[in-house]
């Protein structure tokens, strides 16, 4: 089946969240080292980027290194930042002429002079571009964001330019990483495994979730095509009942 000729166009997920999971195993299956995976993950990132471009996909997430990623051996760590700094060197302008707006969300602080001076020059230089919106998840984790979001929230209210009776659910989401961003409707993981590992816990408040068997190296843009076509196949009721959805 050609799922991207038959996706409703009129009910494309706004915003797509994937945690890239299994370069690791699918290193390990053909005897090679994780970051052998962590590589060839790169070009499934690809794949999902022109995916999204090809099928509409306004905003995509992508979890690409979680905070608890710091405890992986230092190696591993270091030879992923490297392939960050890498992949931005190589396709950063392949990105700006296809449209790219690049953003990074998470603690940014903790990443390397090296690494966080790339991505500022990558940010700048897509910062007016219009066709898709790519977040990468880099240093990130879903409570640590919720905490930083209550700390400023506190201190605008200390400081009095918030006052108590404003606070509500889009000014919290105001608060956070994605500020301004519709939230994902879609959220995928690879690699079996069904757990969301402290990804965007706001913001997929109301996400479907699509798990697929496939390892990240393996997931191509026709299988995103095919998320987003068993997505537009689900009733997403918002908590009321299927005969208010269809009337
Ligand atoms: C999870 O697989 C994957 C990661 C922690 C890193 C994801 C990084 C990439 C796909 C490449 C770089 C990304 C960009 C945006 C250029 P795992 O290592 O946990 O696999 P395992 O569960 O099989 O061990």
């Amino acid at each position: 089946m050609n799922y991207l000729e038959n996706l409703d166009k009129s009910k494309l997920p706004k915003h797509i969240a994937i945690i890239m999971d299994g370069n690791g195993r699918w290193a390990k299956q053909k005897g090679k080292n994780r970051l052998y995976g962590h590589k060839n993950g790169t070009k499934s990132v690809r794949q999902v980027i022109e995916g999204s471009i090809e099928a509409g996909i306004k905003y995509l997430t992508l979890y690409a290194f979680s905070k608890e990623n710091w405890k992986r051996p230092s190696k591993e760590v270091e030879g992923l930042m490297n392939l960050l700094i890498s992949s931005i060197e190589s396709e950063l302008e392949e990105l700006h002429s296809n449209g790219v707006k690049l953003n990074i969300i998470g603690d940014m602080c903790r990443l390397s002079d090296k690494v966080q001076n790339k991505v500022k020059i990558a940010i700048e230089k897509t910062k007016n571009n219009k066709t898709l919106n790519l977040n990468i998840a880099l240093s990130y984790s879903g409570r640590w964001e919720i905490v930083e979001a209550v700390k400023k929230i506190a201190n605008d209210t200390k400081n009095g330019t918030l006052s108590i009776d404003k606070i509500n659910e889009e000014l919290f989401s105001d608060y956070l990483e994605t500020a301004g961003m519709p939230d994902p409707e879609l959220l995928i993981r690879t690699s079996g495994e069904q757990r969301i590992s402290n990804y965007l816990l706001y913001q997929l408040a109301y996400a479907e979730f699509y798990f697929t068997p496939l390892l990240w190296p393996d997931f191509s843009k026709e299988d995103l095509y095919e998320a987003i076509f068993i997505y537009q196949n689900r009733e997403r009721r918002f908590g009321k009942i299927s005969e208010q959805i269809k009337n």
